[in-house]
């Protein structure tokens, strides 16, 4: 196997915790036979300032011609001021869009290790595993006409989805709950919005072939508050693209930190990979970045683009084992620092690699 990986890092911590998580996969696809190219582009504010615009055409070019793209972060304060279309983050808008992965997967799942960082109870937090698929590429965050109109004080987004859109996306979602509990809870706004009202019955619609998949719908509202009070309820949740960015953040409860959370958006040419996390500008450049969730991020790139499971598992594992043995960054340390070895990015990265030196040469 041969991977093309290309690595936008973006802003903030982006470039911290995407090192090390191609050092970890490199590392094991070096260690397991495989070989890769790793490409490095600009996105977001980085690029503004070096070309312009926050998607340049050469980081486009090369991101489809990559078998995947790691994305580290995009966000940076200095350009808070400016319209959106005019933002770090719309290069990765626009990035999402020409690759054309609709579907967004994002586990949510507690560690055992990391409970104390959950301000939930650990009976209640203790073997939740949820995946959240999001709509990546419609709705309020794509939608036309969309403007603020600064002459009459009006401003508007619109929230549209195709019965295409929401079919393709929650067939994916029905094919991965088969793979897991059985279960798709589909979360809408349907008791107020004709768009939740076409993705209910287009979801419903869906479920027929899907006969051993349960199916339940929820309303956003109500949803918010059952993740948090039964999380073990859930298997996959599927939803539209700002309720599942919204849902997975308040997810990230249930793991302990959200910056131990990754994504992999697949369904169009090139799958596109990136930590749930954003770029953090506050803790930029200390070292203080939690570089598990980019880790566990490359993780999925070996999964869903390579094909490689038993390597994506053993990053997974040693992940875990990690954690196990006490050591953390600050972020999964805030409540008993004095209980933990509290390591650096740099340091969390090279610990993952040396544990998983041991589980590969075990395997
Ligand atoms: C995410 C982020 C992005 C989103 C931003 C940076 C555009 O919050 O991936 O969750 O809203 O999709
Ligand atoms: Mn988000």
């Amino acid at each position: 196997m041969h991977l093309k990986i290309l690595v936008t890092a973006g802003d903030g911590i982006g470039p911290e915790v995407t090192r090390e998580a191609v050092e970890v996969l490199t590392e094991v696809l070096r260690d397991t036979g495989h070989t890769y190219s790793i490409d490095q582009r600009a996105i977001g504010g980085i690029a503004i300032k070096q070309f312009g615009r926050p998607l340049p055409e050469e980081t486009l070019a090369a991101a489809l011609d990559s078998d995947a793209v790691l994305l580290g972060a995009v966000g940076s304060n200095e350009f808070n001021s400016l319209p959106p279309e005019k933002r770090p983050e719309v290069g990765l808008l626009q990035l999402r869009s020409a690759l054309g992965g609709f579907a967004n997967l994002r586990p949510a799942f507690a560690f055992k290790e990391l409970a104390a960082c959950s301000p939930l109870r650990p009976e209640i937090i203790d073997g939740a595993d949820i995946l959240f698929v999001r709509e990546l590429l419609g709705g309020l965050y794509f939608g036309q006409p969309r403007e603020w109109n600064k002459t009459t004080n009006e401003a508007w987004n619109t929230m549209r989805y195709t019965k295409d859109e929401v079919a393709r996306v929650a067939r994916i979602a029905f094919e991965l709950a088969s793979k897991r509990r059985m279960k798709v809870t589909s979360v809408d706004k349907a008791n107020v919005l004709e768009v939740s009202q076409l993705w209910r019955a287009t979801v419903t619609e869906i479920a027929k072939d899907f006969p051993s998949v349960a199916l339940e719908h929820q309303y956003v509202d109500a949803m918010s508050m059952h993740l948090m009070n039964q999380p073990k309820n859930y298997d996959v949740v599927l939803t539209e693209n700002l309720f599942g960015d919204i849902l997975s953040d308040e997810s990230a409860v249930i793991t302990g930190s959200l910056g131990m959370l990754p994504s992999a958006t697949i369904g169009g040419k090139v799958n596109l990979y990136e930590p749930v996390h954003g770029s953090a500008p506050d803790i930029a450049g200390k070292g203080l970045a939690n570089p598990l969730g980019a880790i566990l991020t490359g993780a999925l790139i070996l999964r869903h683009s390579g094909g490689l499971e038993a390597e994506a598992a053993a990053i997974e594992a040693s992940v875990r084992k990690v954690l196990e043995q006490g050591f953390r960054t600050p972020d999964l340390a805030r409540t008993n620092p004095q209980s933990f070895t509290i390591l650096s990015t740099t340091e969390m990265g090279a610990k993952v690699r040396e544990t998983i030196k041991t589980m590969l040469v075990n395997a």
